[in-house]
């Protein structure tokens, strides 16, 4: 593997995110060997730190992968810590001076990655600052990493966008949705244009309908403060959904390369319909999570929960049906769900084929066969816990009488866990490093993105929901069953359990 020569500056460099996956995630690119010697980090952050003690926390956050000592030394070696107030002008001088000499000392080319991994009310001026203290004008290479959320409507991401472009330009701009790095969401194009038998289908005379599940059993744990001011339509439809949603539903891309697929998931983004009051009402329903069972243990309700207003009217749960205005989805409902504290873990998506024409088993020559109509064809692809796909058809039942029986043809390469994996931000961190933006969100997409969750959340804050409706360990409110029932169809979600504990 070819060694990246950089100088990584990390914005936020003690927090959460910092220690869980960006810490790990760099050691397994140190093994790899993409990043060897021409490599420094620097870590900054408020907390008065020495490098001594950010080391020591480098090491223990990559504990589990059992590096060996001289292996855990020598990674941590590559960090220093700065600490820094990010509104102080003064500070990005002392980093400068740092980042200099690091570059003299670990041969780093010039170039530059600064990760910003912080609150997002900052990310205006520390740009402003990495340019005036010319921190962007060394001789190689300079990028950005943004972390989400990037804004909280249309209008505050334009603001932002406009402070970071007039820094950096839109090709060194990393906007990470780490959904984008997960293994089966990247299968989806391999899926799709990989198999002529299911492109030739993917289209309104064959789908019936679609469907994208991102359910989470897990609460708003210690960041219940964030998630009362954002909500499940801010946290996950307006950047991991519809991420989804558009490589699910683009057309093939000339090549399989950053622009060519860009256009196209911009272009499918931009038919997705903006909705009217009216139709946000009859096509969007939300949720708040009351007490409740899961696997036996008992949880609070949402307005129970840490840091959460106790009449907080935020949403942890949202199902809805988009409407895809182009030649190939007119027609198509494409449902959405996800929500905080639901019966388990489980991103899926299912592509719901049509029922055949007819059904030949319940005619006179086969008048024994029970009056049904025969089950759909549907392709599942398993995101999480669990990887890799199925596809259910019909075939007949062994045995003297005529009768079909749905045969699941089921492929899953993973049974472990891989709750918000690693190696997600491994991989982005590596496109980074290449270069690559084919996995990060251009600004078209936020904002087509931001235009779409806008209409539906004004929508919703003229109106005081009946909140909780729910309880935690269930699929949501009786009105999202009913948002798919009303079209004569059904949510397909079947137990994990059912795929541990087949033997
Ligand atoms: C984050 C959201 O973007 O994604 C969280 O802010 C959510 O609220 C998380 O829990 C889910 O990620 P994953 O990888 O565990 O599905």
């Amino acid at each position: 593997m070819t060694e990246k020569k950089v100088l990584l500056t990390i914005f936020g460099a003690t927090g959460d995110l910092a220690y869980r996956k960006l810490y790990p995630s760099l050691f397994r690119l140190f093994r790899k060997g993409s990043l060897q010697n021409n490599f420094a980090i620097i870590g900054t952050a408020r907390r008065e730190w020495s490098d001594e003690h950010f080391r020591a926390v480098v090491q223990k956050s990559i504990s589990d992968l059992d590096p060996t000592s001289a292996e855990a030394q020598s990674f941590a070696s590559h960090f220093y810590y700065q600490s820094h107030d990010v509104q102080d002008p003064e500070h990005y001088i002392t980093l400068k001076k740092l980042s200099d000499t690091l570059d003299a000392k670990y041969d780093l080319a010039g170039n530059r990655l600064f990760y910003l991994a912080m609150s997002p009310s900052f990310f205006g001026v520390i740009v402003k600052e990495l340019k005036a203290q010319g921190m962007t004008d060394t001789k190689g290479f300079h990028r950005v990493v943004i972390e989400k959320p990037f804004g909280s409507d249309l209008a505050s991401a334009t603001t932002l966008n406009q402070a970071i472009t007039a820094t950096f330009d839109e090709s060194e701009i990393y906007r990470i949705d780490h959904y984008l790095g997960k293994e089966m969401i990247q299968n989806i194009s391999a899926i799709r244009f990989g198999n002529n038998l299911f492109e030739s289908l993917w289209n309104n005379r064959y789908i019936a309908n679609v469907q994208i599940n991102l359910a989470e059993s897990l609460g708003v744990e210690d960041r219940g403060g964030y998630y009362d001011k954002s909500g499940a339509l801010k946290d996950m439809v307006q950047n991991h959904i519809l991420q989804i949603l558009s490589l699910l539903l683009m057309e093939p891309p000339a090549a399989f390369c950053d622009e060519e697929i860009r256009t196209e998931k911009i272009k499918a983004l931009n038919a997705v319909r903006i909705y009217t009051p009216e139709e946000v009402n009859r096509y969007f329903v939300r949720g708040q999570y009351a007490p409740g069972r899961i696997n036996g243990s008992d949880y609070v309700g949402y307005r129970e929960e840490a840091n959460v207003a106790p009449d907080s009217t935020t949403e942890t749960f949202v199902a809805g049906r988009f409407t895809v205005d182009n030649f190939r989805w007119s027609g198509v409902p494409i449902y959405i769900r996800t929500g905080k504290r639901l019966t388990e873990k489980g991103t899926r998506i299912n592509i719901v084929f049509k029922q055949v024409p007819i059904n030949l088993f319940k005619t006179d020559v086969h008048k024994d066969c029970p009056e049904r109509e025969l089950p759909e064809n549907v392709l599942t692809i398993y995101i999480q816990p669990t990887e890799g796909f199925s596809l259910t058809l019909n075939g007949k039942e062994i045995g003297a009488d005529f009768k079909t029986t749905p045969v699941k043809l089921d492929y899953r390469h993973s049974a472990e866990t891989v709750e918000n994996s690693p190696e997600a931000y491994e991989r982005l961190i590596l496109d980074v490093l290449n270069g690559d933006s084919t996995n990060f969100t251009h600004w078209d997409e936020v904002a087509q993105s931001w235009r779409i969750v806008d209409a539906i959340r004004h929508t919703w804050d003229d109106e005081t929901p009946d909140f909780p409706n729910y309880p935690a360990g269930t699929m949501g409110p009786k009105a999202a069953f009913e948002l798919v029932e009303k079209d004569g169809f059904n949510w397909i979600w079947e137990p994990e359990e059912w795929y541990r504990n087949r033997g």
